[in-house]
């Protein structure tokens, strides 16, 4: 006879739930990630009987709030993406490919608070705690008071925690290890670790510790498995950066207590993540002065000015349709600002192919950088460098018009900082910069024919 209860279907990416199997999930289009798992159904899991519910007090919304109360964790670079610290009771998501340093970055962190006299725990799902005590001793923090244990059952790690003084931090490396006893599906699947993050949320809110929950990425940049953990959560950082390149960039991709646009920037060292306290300083730092088809751009990440180089290679293309890749950029500004060059300005791409990059593997969501793309398109095409001095911000509208954009005064000011002499700037950016010489253009015409006249230049001091 079969058995009574009934079994599902899950789609391992999206939490959708089938009667039967089937090869494609509906509800996010994926294929081949509907697996059968037994057990109840997380909102089941509660464990009461249907029945009467038990009844509760209501709150006017008038009342007294407390702000929330925060605890820098002192590195500074962290504190900024978290908007000034882990609020109490909090839960965090903390995403990132495998290797990229989640687990260096929560250690740094967990050793900084414990440092400072807080109750800060460790449980690590993947590693053994001897692997740990060595990570740590790597980097220096063998000192540091950190409560450390290797766990998976989240039933225990919360009768564990619950004893004693209520930590102000717990870390649960990764939630993608955890399980409960609640849910009986295999640990890494879908239901099990949204019933695990379900009950360690619970347990931040009653405790008020803060609970950072790490997360694996899955190739396509999702949180494995669980988005729907990214909604119980009060924050997601996403950790990200690349292989080839040192620096790694903490960002908040959603944040109930603080902004989302902050980002922090770190760069791996033999001892561990280092804050990089000026970008601007980094990214340009391996910068290839001189040579056309790069631009710097004067951007701004959250509340602070960052510089950084745009790279663009314009080259006849072999093949039919012309390519055009981009990485740090958006695909379809970059279209945007190609079609408005070859409308307005008679630049036409259509038998080149086209190479974007961001340098330093930042990822770039400004529209002001439109300006230094176009600059830098055109300065490839021209074979005409850049002045090396120059820094260029400005919103590319459709009608080939430079528009303004905001905090003009903070990108000035951090360029001139860092000794850059000019900035090509939208019409009314007259403020701010002291010291710098600003090039205002209304048009890209106007920007496109400057280049094309410093190509023309160039070529008559070889030629001659
Ligand atoms: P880790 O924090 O284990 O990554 P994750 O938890 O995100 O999987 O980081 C592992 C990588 O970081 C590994 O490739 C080695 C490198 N690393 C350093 O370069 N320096 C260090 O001091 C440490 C601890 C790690
Ligand atoms: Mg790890």
């Amino acid at each position: 006879m079969a058995s009574k209860r009934s079994l599902s279907f899950i789609c391992q990416n999206c939490g959708a739930a089938y009667g039967r199997w089937q090869g494609k999930c509906e509800a996010c289009g994926e294929w081949n990630t509907i697996v059968e798992e037994g057990g109840t159904a997380p909102a089941a899991a509660g464990g009461r009987r249907p029945g009467k519910g038990r009844t509760f007090a209501l709150e006017p919304l008038a009342g007294e709030t407390h702000d929330a109360p925060r605890l820098p964790c002192g590195v500074a670079e962290f504190d900024r993406v978290t908007g000034g610290g882990f609020v109490r009771g909090s839960a965090i998501l903390l995403g990132g490919d495998p290797g990229i340093g989640k687990s260096t970055i929560l250690i740094q962190a967990a050793a900084k608070l414990a440092l400072a006299g807080h109750r800060a725990v460790y449980i690590s799902g993947e590693e053994a705690v001897a692997q740990v005590r060595l990570r740590a001793e790597r980097l220096g923090l063998s000192n540091a008071p950190v409560e450390l244990a290797s766990e998976t059952s989240v039933e225990d790690i919360i009768a564990t925690l619950s004893e004693g003084k209520t930590p102000r931090l717990v870390i649960i490396d990764s939630i993608q290890t955890m399980w409960t006893q609640v849910v009986d599906s295999a640990p890494g699947t879908v239901t099990q670790v949204r019933g695990s993050a379900q009950m360690l949320i619970r347990y931040a809110k009653k405790s008020g510790a803060a609970v950072i929950l790490v997360g694996h990425v899955t190739k396509d940049g999702q949180i494995a498995g669980p988005r729907v953990v990214e909604h119980m959560v009060d924050a997601v950082l996403s950790f990200e950066g690349e292989g080839s390149h040192q620096f790694r960039i903490l960002r908040a991709v959603k944040n109930r207590f603080g902004p989302t646009d902050e980002i922090g920037v770190f760069e791996m060292t033999g001892l561990g993540l280092r804050e990089v306290a000026n970008p601007s300083e980094l990214f340009l730092s391996e910068r290839d002065l001189g040579s056309p088809g790069t631009a710097v751009f004067a951007g701004i990440e959250g509340t602070r000015p960052l510089l950084v180089e745009i790279q663009a290679l314009v080259a006849p293309t072999t093949l039919g349709t012309p390519r055009r890749a981009v990485v740090g950029w958006d695909q379809s500004r970059l279209s945007m600002v190609l079609a408005v060059l070859q409308a307005h300005c008679g630049v036409n791409l259509g038998g080149h192919d086209v190479y974007l990059n961001v340098a330093g593997g930042l990822r770039i969501n400004e529209p002001a950088a439109d300006l230094a793309a176009a600059a830098a398109l055109v300065s490839s095409l021209a074979h005409a460098p850049l002045p090396a001095d120059a820094v260029y911000f400005g919103e590319v509208s459709l009608s080939g018009a430079i528009r303004p954009v905001a905090q003009s005064a903070a990108r000035l000011k951090e360029a001139s900082k860092l000794g850059f002499l000019r900035a090509v700037v939208p019409d009314s950016a007259r403020d701010g910069g002291e010291g710098m010489k600003l090039t205002e253009i209304g048009s890209l015409t106007t920007l496109v024919a400057d280049i094309a006249a410093r190509g023309a230049q160039e070529k008559r001091a070889k030629g001659g």
